[in-house]
C-alpha cells in the first residue's frame, strides 16, 4: 500500500515533499516520473501530512485516513508578534472559580484546538479523560486528602510530606487545596510503555490551557493531584483509565472568578548564545 499519490498533471517535480519529508520517505522523482515513496518505506509514514499540506501544486493526496481542511485564501489570517506575545503572558493560573458549569460544547471546542499539539513523530499518544460532574471532583479531591493522610502516617520520605498536614489541615477546615473548588478537571493520560508520552501530554495541556482562556475558561496545572492519581491505588481505581495508561498530568479548570488586572513580574530571560 502507498501512503500517499501524487498527481502527474499538477506536480512539477519541485521536491519541496522530499525536502520536508520528517521521515524521508519520499524520493526525488526518477526520469519522467513524480516524487514517490517506496512502498515499504509505509510502515515509517508518520501521518504528519506535510507533503499534503505544504505541496505548491496541491498534487499530492495522502491515502491514509486523515481530513484535510484547504485554505480558503493565499494569506490565512494570522496574528502579530505583539498580539499573540499579549495573549500568551495575560495567561494565568486560575484559582477560583465560579460555580457555573463550563458547557460540554466548549470543552469539546478547546480539546479540538488541542489535538494539533506537537507530538514525538506525530504519535499522537494523548487521550484525554474530562471530569465533568462536580461531584465527581470532590470525591478525586478528597482520595487525594487520602493519599497525603497515608504518606503523612507512613515512614516512607516524600518531597511533598512537609507541606502535606497543612494541606490536610486546610480542606478539614472546609477548602480545596487541591482542585480549589474548581467544577472540572482535565486528565491528559498515555500509554506508560509510550516514550514521548509525558512530554507530548505536558504540550497538550499546555495548549489546552492557552486554548481555554479564549474561551474565558480558566486553568491551573493540578500538581498534588497528579502525583496522587499515579501514586494512590484507590485514586488510579477511580479514575478507571484505559488499560495500560497512566495519568501523565492534569490540571482544573472553570470559569474564573476574579478579573486579572495585570501581568506579574518574572525573571528575565537567561540565554547562553553561541
Ligand atoms: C507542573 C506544575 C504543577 C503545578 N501544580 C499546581 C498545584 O498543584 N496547585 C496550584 O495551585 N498551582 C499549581 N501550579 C501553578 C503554578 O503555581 C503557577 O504556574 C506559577 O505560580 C506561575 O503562575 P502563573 O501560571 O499564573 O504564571 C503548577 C504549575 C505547574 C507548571
Amino acid at each position: 500500500m502507498q501512503v500517499i499519490s501524487v498527481n502527474p498533471e499538477l506536480c512539477t517535480n519541485c521536491d519541496v515533499c522530499v525536502e520536508l519529508c520528517p521521515m524521508s520517505i519520499i524520493l526525488p522523482s526518477e526520469e519522467g516520473g513524480t516524487p514517490y515513496s517506496p512502498e515499504e518505506a509505509t510502515v515509517y509514514c508518520s501521518k504528519c501530512g506535510h507533503c499534503e499540506v505544504f505541496c505548491p501544486e496541491g498534487a499530492i493526496s495522502t491515502l491514509f485516513d486523515s481530513t484535510y481542511y484547504q485554505f480558503q485564501d493565499d494569506s490565512p489570517s494570522s496574528l502579530t508578534p505583539s498580539e499573540i506575545g499579549k495573549y500568551m503572558v495575560m495567561r494565568r493560573s486560575v484559582r477560583n472559580y465560579k460555580d457555573e458549569k463550563v458547557e460540554k460544547s466548549t470543552i469539546e471546542e478547546i480539546l479540538d484546538i488541542a489535538r494539533y499539539a506537537p507530538s514525538g513523530m506525530n504519535n499522537q499518544p494523548v487521550h484525554w479523560t474530562i471530569v465533568h460532574n462536580p461531584e465527581e471532583v470532590k470525591k478525586i479531591t478528597s482520595l487525594t486528602i487520602d493519599w497525603m493522610r497515608e504518606v503523612v502516617a507512613d515512614d516512607i520520605e516524600h518531597p511533598l510530606k512537609p507541606l502535606m498536614p497543612t494541606l490536610i489541615s486546610v480542606y478539614e477546615n472546609g477548602s480545596d487545596p487541591i482542585c480549589r473548588g474548581a467544577l472540572h478537571l482535565a486528565f491528559a493520560h498515555a500509554e506508560a510503555e509510550n516514550p514521548t508520552g509525558y512530554t507530548d501530554s505536558i504540550i497538550a495541556l499546555s495548549w489546552f490551557e492557552l486554548a481555554a482562556q479564549a474561551f474565558d475558561i480558566g486553568a491551573c496545572w493540578a500538581g498534588f493531584l497528579a502525583i496522587a492519581a499515579t501514586s494512590y491505588q484507590p485514586l488510579i481505581d477511580e479514575l478507571d483509565l484505559p488499560q495500560e495508561h497512566v495519568v501523565q498530568y492534569s490540571m482544573m479548570f472553570g470559569h474564573p472568578d476574579h478579573k486579572v488586572n495585570g501581568i506579574p513580574g518574572r525573571e528575565p530571560v537567561r540565554v547562553n548564545w553561541k
